[in-house]
């Protein structure tokens, strides 16, 4: 949507003044959830059963923290880049004619399709868990008892 806005549009100022606001509280929520997640108890990793399976899901959860900070900085740093500051906070001078010009715009682009994409590979995964492995997995996400069904089934080798 904010990239549809034409940057002479004045509401363009407010899409970029609520998307930094927005972006600044993900990357605060991502670091509650990072430091939750690094002091708490948590339960034993859950497994597909395949282990290259179970190796992408290792390596794309530390990817979707490393991406969601990535874009945030790459957004700040185009704003940096771009004046962005003096036009949001001082109603000062005006927006450049195009981000594409400055050279953060492109990463901030690539970095947004790598995060789509991981998304949509997370979301899959879940699907995977809870249709085919049927292991309740999404169960984990709410109270109670916080493991997958293989998982109970690895602590208890003698249940099939
Ligand atoms: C995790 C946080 C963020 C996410 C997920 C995000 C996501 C996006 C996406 C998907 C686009 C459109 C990319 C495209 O299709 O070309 C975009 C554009 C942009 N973002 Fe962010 N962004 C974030 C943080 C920020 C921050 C903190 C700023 C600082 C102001 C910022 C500034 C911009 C600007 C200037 C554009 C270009 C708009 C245009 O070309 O018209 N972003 N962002």
């Amino acid at each position: 949507m904010l990239v549809k806005i034409p940057n002479t549009d004045p509401m363009k100022v407010d899409g970029l003044r609520q998307h930094l606001a927005g972006g600044t509280l993900l990357v605060v929520l991502m670091l509650l959830r990072l430091v939750v997640r690094v002091r708490t108890a948590h339960p034993a990793r859950a497994s597909t059963g395949s282990p290259v399976l179970d190796r992408v899901a290792w390596l794309s959860h530390r990817m979707l923290y490393v991406l969601v900070f990535c874009q945030a900085a790459s957004g700040l740093t185009l704003a940096l880049q771009a004046g962005l500051p003096d036009v949001l906070f001082d109603g000062h001078g005006a927006l450049p004619a195009d981000f594409w010009v400055f050279p953060m715009r492109p990463v901030h682009y690539v970095i947004s399709r790598l995060l789509m994409a991981l998304i949509a590979l997370h979301v899959v995964a879940a699907l995977y868990h809870t249709f085919i492995l049927r292991d309740g997995l999404l169960r984990r996400m709410w109270f109670g008892r916080r493991y997958s069904r293989i998982e109970v089934d690895r602590r208890r080798p003698d249940r099939d």
